[in-house]
């Protein structure tokens, strides 16, 4: 890495979060000075009045739009940062986005036409879904009950994620104007996923698909609002079809190297005590 790469300053949303948390450390690593952005440092994604403060004198900036960045809410204020980074100066723009969902492609399309020097970074499902966020508390309990059928996904290490965002981000323009399609290194049903898991943890653990509306229906009666229920309901329909059972060499490409694997994942999760039930 040149050492004007080495003195960027980054702003890294969603520093707090799954993915924005392992790009500050993989930043870090890399050498460069990193700005987190999230609430707590005074950014909201929801509140326009707060982006310059952040952006300015930065040199780049990681984008991830909380929840989902196929949401309409997503793809206004994806477009509207971009352009005010742009005006700013912080031309070199990263965002992550998601492989196979079609509704993401307006973001996408919002950050291409803001006139930074972007790169979008498709990613596959997370492995980390299974460790940190909604699906934990089943897996804790013993049954994961998820409408994803038998379908076949490659799981991708969310610090697999992060050490191609740097790469992007300090690449100077290698990466500009491209599409990275990035995922794990092998498929596995989330049946599959979930037996690594259980024999990581010794514990005996059951997979149960549901249907998406009778999944839906439960995240309603745990008081998840009607909208994001449909937005939910419309995603997993759409993006566990099938139609990203493949993978991609993304990561090897970028990085050189082998993306992580899930049985390593598992193992390491397990040892830290994940699954445990409290
Ligand atoms: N899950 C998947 O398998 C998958 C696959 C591909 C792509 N994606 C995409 O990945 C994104 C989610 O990434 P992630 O899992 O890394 O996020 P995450 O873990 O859900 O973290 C969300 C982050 O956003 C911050 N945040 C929440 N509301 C905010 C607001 N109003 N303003 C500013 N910051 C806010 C949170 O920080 P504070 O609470 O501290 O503010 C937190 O750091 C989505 O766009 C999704 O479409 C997900």
């Amino acid at each position: 890495m040149a050492d004007n790469e080495r003195n960027m300053t980054v702003l890294v949303t969603g520093a707090t979060g799954r993915t924005g948390s392992r790009v500050a450390q993989a930043a870090r690593a890399a050498g460069l000075t990193v700005r987190a952005g999230s609430r707590g440092e005074g950014f909201d994604w929801e509140d326009a009045s707060t982006w310059a403060g952040v952006l300015r004198g930065a040199d780049a900036a990681y984008l991830v739009y909380p929840t989902d960045v196929g949401s309409p809410a997503a793809t206004e204020a994806v477009g509207a940062l971009a352009r005010e980074a742009v005006g700013l100066g912080v031309r070199r723009l990263v965002l992550l986005s998601s492989r196979g969902e079609d509704r993401a492609r307006p973001t996408e399309e919002a950050l291409r036409t803001s006139g930074a020097d972007w790169t979008i970074v498709r990613a596959s499902w997370f492995t980390q879904n299974f460790s940190e966020g909604p699906l934990v508390e089943g897996l804790r309990h013993g049954e994961l009950v998820f409408p994803a059928g038998e379908v076949r996904e490659p799981f991708i290490d969310v610090r697999d994620i992060a050490d191609v965002v740097v790469a992007a981000l300090t690449g100077r323009d290698r990466y500009t104007g491209q599409e990275l399609a990035i995922t794990g290194p092998r498929l596995l049903t989330f049946r599959e996923a979930v037996a690594e898991i259980s024999r990581a943890t010794g514990e005996e653990l059951a997979y149960t698909p549901v249907t998406a509306r009778q999944y839906g229906d439960t995240l309603a009666g745990f008081g998840v609002p009607a909208e994001e229920v449909e937005f939910l309901v419309e995603l997993f329909e759409s993006l566990l079809d099938g139609r990203n059972a493949h993978l991609s060499d993304g990561v090897q490409e970028i990085l050189g190297r082998a993306p992580r694997d899930f049985t390593d994942f598992a193992r390491e999760a397990a040892a830290a005590g994940v699954w445990k039930a409290e």
